[in-house]
């Protein structure tokens, strides 16, 4: 079947590559042969896998990867995104292809789906098969995804849909490092390539690790955990899951009916792993700068670090932006988003029951406007990977 193909030379993809290492993507043609472009990106690696969809696909059921993944929040989503024939719409997060199988519902729409997993994408090519070319998937971070559409032709979209987050394919496979529950790697990346948790373990000085413990993962017993670490690493090299979650249920006792001790060290580490907060931030901004005036922005976010950005930016976005005091020559910015959700929307009862995942996810949605973007605000001065991995 011509989407499940891989493509000849995919296998010289799997290269591990370190913080802001030179790639050279590949970009593979219809017939899977692959072309080699140029980049001076400092980024992960990129595969777009456009497909030509023969006739004879159409209709064909949609991929069987999807079962794994329960979409949270898809009607909703949907709803807020509020595709219309022929638009043309992003899902940045692509994972098991549930919104994006929804948006195509619709007649005559286009979705450039984004992950930054080589393995959702690739389970995803049945999709792209039964979508009658209407359905790219491309492997990326989706804080590039003002420049994937660029790739694609597309100066605006009529929609950008996110759900932030790891899909239960990730978190179910032990061999990906995310989950205590189950001994495997300790790796936690989303993506095939850049340092992985152990690598953090290992290079990350005490005084980082409780900074990363503390911000990324609100531990209160952050301090506690690192000294623990840093003591267990000079016995032996910190490389599973298992060893990581004893070294931390050492320190962090749980009383009875409370979260297992190690799930904010482990939240801390994937989301520094993935930069996961920074990718937001700068993804929020890249869909303010390809929306359409009427476009939409959907956001399900899965905790507070996450909901708090996108409640701020949304926030920001929506009221007139004062003038700088410093600088009174910059004028005023009218909203360049109306908020839609006043308050984030959350699942029912019926869908908490039904995929307890779901109960911590919250929705929040607004239209832009016509109003010029906002001047991007500075990153938050929180640890970076770049720098712990340096050593600076
Ligand atoms: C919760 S799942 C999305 C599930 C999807 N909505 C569905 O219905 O199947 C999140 C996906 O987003 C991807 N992802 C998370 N952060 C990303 C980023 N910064 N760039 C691109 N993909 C990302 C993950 O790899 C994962 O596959």
């Amino acid at each position: 079947m011509e989407a499940q193909r891989i493509p000849v030379g995919y296998q010289d993809l799997r290269q591990t590559m370190g913080t802001g290492a030179r790639i050279s993507p590949r970009l593979f043609d219809t017939n899977g042969l692959a072309r080699r472009e140029d980049s001076r990106r400092n980024e992960s690696a990129r595969v777009h896998i456009p497909y030509c969809v023969r006739s004879s696909a159409r209709g064909r059921r949609m991929s069987a990867h999807a079962s794994r993944h329960i979409s949270v929040l898809g009607r909703e989503a949907v709803n807020y995104l509020a595709p219309r024939a022929g638009g043309i719409y992003v899902d940045a997060t692509f994972g098991a292809g549930g919104y994006s199988r929804a948006i195509l519902d619709v007649a005559d729409t286009r979705v450039i789906g984004i992950d930054r997993d080589r393995t959702a994408i690739l389970g995803g090519f049945d999709l792209v098969d039964g979508s009658d070319g209407r359905l790219t998937l491309v492997e990326d971070r989706f804080s590039h995804l003002a420049d994937v559409c660029a790739a694609q032709g597309l100066d605006a979209v009529d929609g950008v849909v996110m759900d932030v987050g790891v899909s239960s394919m990730q978190l179910d496979q032990a061999e990906r490092g995310f989950s205590f529950r189950s001994s495997g790697p300790l790796d936690m990346r989303m993506g095939q390539s850049g340092p992985t948790a152990a690598d953090v373990v290992a290079k990350a000085s005490e005084r980082e690790l409780a900074d990363i413990i503390y911000i990324f993962g609100e531990e209160r017993h952050s301090r506690g955990v690192a000294r623990a670490i840093v003591a267990a690493r000079k016995e032996a090299p910190i490389t599973t899951t298992e060893a990581l979650a004893d070294i931390v249920a050492r320190v962090v006792r749980a009383k009875p009916n409370e979260i297992h001790p190690a799930t904010r060290t482990f939240q801390a580490l994937r989301i520094f792993v993935n930069e996961e907060l920074d990718e937001l931030h700068q993804a929020l901004a890249a869909s303010e700068r390809v929306l359409k005036p009427g476009g939409r922005l959907v956001v399900v976010s899965f905790h507070s670090l996450e909901d708090r950005i996108v409640k701020n930016f949304l926030a920001e976005r929506g009221k007139v932006s004062a003038g700088s005091r410093h600088l009174p020559e910059v004028a005023q910015a009218a909203p360049s988003f109306t908020i839609l959700t006043k308050r984030p929307v959350t699942p029912g009862e019926a869908e908490t029951a039904a995929n307890p995942r779901a109960r911590s996810a919250k929705l929040r949605a607004a239209e832009r406007t016509a109003a010029p973007v906002h001047g991007a605000e500075a990153l938050p001065s929180w640890p970076r990977l770049a720098d712990v991995m340096r050593g600076s």
